[in-house]
């Protein structure tokens, strides 16, 4: 007897989860999420895998996020597994990812952001926010001194997110985009807590250019 009215509250409670998940997917298709708090609350950050370049277009799609060749994604794939993290939506949909690594020497150990893109239908909904938070955790932990990045000099949008997340312009790099014409980038630091005296991020003086970037 109370055997038989355990299953069926169990029963019950398996139902009403079910109907939760087909609501929140539908809810979801229906009304995109305004809401910062709820969006967090709602997105998955789990590791890039190589099926998620087959439904990747969305967020690619836009003139900002540069597309590369497979091996390059393979390349970050199996050497910075860590760092390739993808922000997906309850239905799948990818939302957004970073992509990034850890390189140098000596007190120039860092992390750096290869790309970091997020679908116009997810945007100033704070996921780039929390993907850089990701990335820049990751690079604590590995000890690095600082996290850098490259981003166009026109890029304003993304230039303004990085400064409201902490990051400075070190350097002007000249002529470091391809095209017609070419464009200059701006390499953006934020020093990490093991570089306490945040010798990484005193600016340049003076642009560099592209030819004369250290190679790691
Ligand atoms: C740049 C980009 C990644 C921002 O993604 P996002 O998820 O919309 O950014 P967030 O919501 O996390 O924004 C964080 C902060 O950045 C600033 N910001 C982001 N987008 C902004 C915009 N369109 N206008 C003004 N400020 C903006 C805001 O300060 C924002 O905080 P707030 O919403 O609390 O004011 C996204 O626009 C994008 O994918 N662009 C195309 C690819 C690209 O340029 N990548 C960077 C190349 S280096």
């Amino acid at each position: 007897m109370f055997r038989g009215k355990k299953r069926n509250i169990q029963r019950i409670l398996l139902s009403i989860r079910c109907w939760c998940f087909v609501q929140a997917r539908f809810l979801e298709v229906k009304f995109p999420v305004k809401n910062k708090e709820i969006l967090q609350k709602m997105t998955t950050l789990r590791p890039f895998t190589c099926n998620d370049m087959f439904k990747f277009n969305n967020v690619n799609l836009d003139p900002l996020t540069e597309t590369y060749g497979l091996s390059f994604y393979m390349q970050y794939l199996a050497r910075w597994p860590e760092y390739f993290q993808v922000a997906e939506s309850p239905n799948g949909n990818i939302m957004g990812y970073i992509m990034g690594k850890a390189e140098g020497n000596g007190d120039n150990w860092h992390g750096h952001v290869t790309a970091l893109t997020v679908s116009p239908d997810y945007r100033r909904l704070g996921l780039a926010a929390l993907l850089m938070n990701f990335l820049e955790d990751v690079s604590e932990k590995k000890k690095a001194y600082f996290v850098d990045l490259f981003v166009r000099v026109s890029n304003k949008v993304a230039i303004n997110m990085y400064k409201n997340l902490g990051y400075i312009v070190y350097r002007t790099i000249l002529d470091y985009y391809f095209g017609d014409p070419d464009e200059d980038a701006y390499d953006m630091r934020k020093a990490c807590s093991r570089d306490v005296e945040k010798k990484s991020i005193i600016p340049y003086t003076q642009p560099v250019r592209s030819e004369d970037l250290e190679m790691f």
